[in-house]
């Protein structure tokens, strides 16, 4: 197990475009397996190369159904909206209320470089377009409506409502 370091808002690496893989090298599939200890250890969903100073389009996510790695993805679809909290390991202990859509379809190559496509709604939608975001070098923190806040002050506000 190797855990890499998650690379925080303000650092260049979080706004560029990431190049495509051409050929899933031993050195990448090392990262792969990096990026899901680094997400598992965080207690994320999901996590970009990017993330960790990679700048190469791979993704990997698990919403509680599965790891899923998506090399190269492409959204081909996407349908209706959610509106609800959303979080991401480069940016620790903030949340704030973004728009997505509630249906997401995208085609990525596999761990052998096989084509594939994943859909999902609801947490699945939300991140598989966070992650590929992240590859276009786009921060959640450019969609969110109102203010980021603190996770401490909603965990607050939900025990008050108990
Ligand atoms: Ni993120």
């Amino acid at each position: 197990m190797a855990l890499r370091e998650i690379r925080e808002l303000g650092e260049d690496c979080l706004t560029k475009v990431c190049k495509p893989v051409k050929e899933l090298t031993p050195r990448l599939k090392t990262l792969i397996e990096d990026m899901y200890d680094t997400m598992y250890e965080a207690e994320g969903v999901g996590l970009a190369a990017p993330q960790v100073g990679v700048l190469r389009r791979i993704v990997v996510i698990d919403v509680g159904e599965g790891p899923v790695t998506l090399i190269n993805p492409e959204i081909l679809e996407t349908s209706g909206e959610q509106t609800g909290n959303e979080g991401c390991l480069s940016v620790p202990g903030k949340t704030g209320i973004v728009t997505r859509p509630n249906y997401a379809k995208v085609k990525a190559l596999n761990e052998n470089m096989e084509e594939f496509i994943v859909e999902g709604t609801e947490l699945m939608a939300r991140a598989l377009c966070h992650e590929i975001d992240h590859l276009n070098g786009v921060m959640y923190t450019t969609k969110v409506e109102g203010e980021l806040y603190n996770v401490e002050d909603l965990v607050e506000e939900i025990e008050d409502e108990d």
